[in-house]
């Protein structure tokens, strides 16, 4: 299968992009943040500045996959009342938009929603009924991805999209697992048009557990990676924060630069970086929190806000995994993973004349 375009919803600064750009797939993305659409034009990212659901499938006639990781402060509660109440919600919409029920009626309850952004979690799925009944072209292939509170969203997603003739598979995965030097927990989907087996993606490193080392466990897996690896720090370090890892309170916010960093939020330029004297050491750059997401180290991080851009972000590494699997293509080449590390190899002409004359040569 060879997609000429994506268009990604809720494209964020680029974190799908980059993965599908290094894997030589076009994309177009629909972001409505400003600061997250300066990065995206920094790097050179086809953008749409503007609200997810003001557009649709219409006005991307060249793009055959839909990819999206709609915002999900709602669901991140789930479990207790507003958060189960807004998943309860939107499987009721889901089975009403499956059913074809009037998007008029439903676009009318869904704006009597006690928290707007409920809605947008069902875009992707607007959107990938509308390629079928309005433009006569289904998307080939759909990844979507989340915080782990909606896997019930995408399951229900995954029941409609069997019924549209996809073939689906969904669950969560672990960053770590993938090479990506943190730990993170994404609900991932991957659909495919047709009846073809499709499967997650198959981990490639071993998962991280406190304490335990990493050169233990499947010895089919690599080891899990460090902060200390990805980053140029000269000495070994301690990133302390006041946010938990979850598990044990005593270990609570601590990860060293021999473990992987913990969850990539928008906090992460507030964290403490110490040496093993507990001396004070430079917080971490805007590169340096990008690689923890497995950024090129050149990302031209722009705009307002950047730690939140880099924490809102699905790792390019793991999106580069998850991708490959939706295409039913080989696992991504360790050269085709390594080339995530720089953005831009060689200066353009441009660059290079700008330099000498900033040089004064
Ligand atoms: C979880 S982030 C997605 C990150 C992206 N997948 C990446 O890898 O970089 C969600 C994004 O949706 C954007 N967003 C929220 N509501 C939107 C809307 N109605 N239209 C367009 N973008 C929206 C937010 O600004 C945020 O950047």
């Amino acid at each position: 299968m060879h997609p000429v375009q994506i268009v990604d919803l809720f494209a964020g600064p680029g974190g799908l992009d980059v993965a599908a750009e290094k894997l030589g797939i076009a994309t177009a993305g629909v972001e409505w943040d400003p600061a997250a659409c300066t990065t995206r034009r920094a790097a050179g990212l086809a953008t749409w500045e503007g609200d997810v659901r003001l557009y649709g499938p219409s006005a991307f006639p060249n793009a055959d996959v839909l990819a999206g990781g709609p915002p999900c402060q709602t669901f991140t509660v789930a479990g207790a009342g507003a958060g189960r109440r807004a998943l309860d919600e939107v499987l009721t919409f889901v089975d009403r938009m499956v059913a074809r029920e009037d998007p008029e009626e439903v676009a009318k309850d869904l704006s009597k929603l006690e928290d707007e952004r409920t809605g947008l979690v069902l875009e992707p799925l607007r959107w990938a009924l509308e390629a079928i009944d309005k433009q006569d072209k289904p998307y080939r292939a759909i990844v979507l991805e989340q915080v782990p509170a909606v896997l019930p969203v995408w399951e229900a997603y995954a029941k409609a999209f069997q019924g549209e003739g996809y073939s689906v598979d969904c669950g969560l995965l672990r960053t770590e697992a993938f090479g990506v030097p943190q730990t993170r927990k994404r609900a991932v989907l991957i659909a495919r048009m047709g009846s073809g087996s499709v499967q997650l993606p198959s981990p490639t490193h071993r998962t991280y557990r406190k304490g335990v080392p990493r050169e233990s466990g499947d010895a089919e897996l690599k080891p899990w990676v460090t902060m200390g690896e990805v980053l140029d720090r000269d000495s070994g370090f301690l990133v302390i924060s006041n946010y938990g890892t979850g598990g044990d309170p005593k270990a609570r916010g601590r990860r060293g630069s021999w473990e992987p960093s913990a969850t990539v939020t928008g906090k992460i330029s507030r964290n403490r970086v110490v040496g093993m004297h507990g001396e004070e050491l430079a917080r971490f750059t805007s590169s340096e929190a990008g690689r923890l997401q497995t950024f090129p180290t050149d990302y031209p991080w722009s705009g307002r806000d950047i730690a939140q851009q880099i924490g809102n972000a699905v790792p390019p590494r793991l999106a580069m995994h998850v991708l490959s699997a939706a295409f039913g293509w080989a696992p991504p080449s360790d050269e085709m993973l390594n080339s995530l590390r720089a953005w831009k190899d060689a200066p353009s002409e441009e660059q290079l004349t700008t330099q000498d004359k900033a040089e004064g040569v």
